[in-house]
């Protein structure tokens, strides 16, 4: 497997049709919205490739994605432990708009990996601008559950909303639940 920059691995429409993850919404925009809002610079994905399963275009198949933002949350928005001393306007975080495992890799340990690598990207992204925390919405209960037992904390506010405080993560490489 091998981890690339939507943009580095250019996909073609055949690797980016023949991604089912269970949750069409996320299919789709991998299909039709990742690469416009990757040169619009307004999420950068990032594409987990399975360089032993080519495809009739001769392509790798993608095993699962994940995109990057910058976002902010607001001090009330934010838990307790996460809000210590904050900035004076908003906590700068980076926000994951969608993260995926193709359903042909599902139950295999993807998820924490590729958990695992999105949340050292966002650690390297808070290198660079300042973050002190990943924000995530979960598109269902089960991926609410997920996020939750891989550390996240639920949002004090957002039902559906989950943040990482990524000061733990920069001192931790590994996240184990
Ligand atoms: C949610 C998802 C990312 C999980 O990835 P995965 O590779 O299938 O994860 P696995 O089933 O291999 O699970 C690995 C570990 O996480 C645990 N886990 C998986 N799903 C879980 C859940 N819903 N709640 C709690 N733990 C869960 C497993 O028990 C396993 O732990 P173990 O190693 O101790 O047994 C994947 O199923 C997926 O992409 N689903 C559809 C899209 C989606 O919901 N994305 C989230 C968008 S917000």
């Amino acid at each position: 497997m091998r981890l690339r920059r939507f943009d580095r691995a250019d996909p073609s429409k055949t690797q980016r049709k023949n991604f089912v993850c269970g949750e069409a919404t996320l299919d789709r925009w991998l299909a039709s919205q990742a690469r416009q809002s990757m040169e619009s610079r307004d999420a950068v994905s990032y594409l987990l490739l399975d360089e032993d399963a080519l495809l009739e275009d001769g392509r790798p198949r993608i095993a699962g994605y994940f995109c990057l933002s910058s976002g902010e949350v607001k001090i009330e928005e934010t838990p307790e432990a996460m809000a210590k001393r904050p900035p004076p306007e908003a906590i700068p975080a980076v926000r994951m708009g969608r993260f995926a495992i193709d359903e042909r890799y599902q139950g295999a340990g993807w998820g924490p990996e590729l958990l695992s690598e999105a949340l050292r990207s966002a650690v390297a992204a808070g290198d660079l601008i300042g973050a002190r925390v990943m924000l995530v919405d979960a598109i269902s209960e089960k991926a609410f559950a997920f996020y939750e037992r891989f550390g996240f904390t639920p949002s004090p506010i957002h039902p559906m909303q989950l943040l990482y405080d990524l000061r733990v993560v920069a001192a931790s490489v590994r996240i184990d639940p």
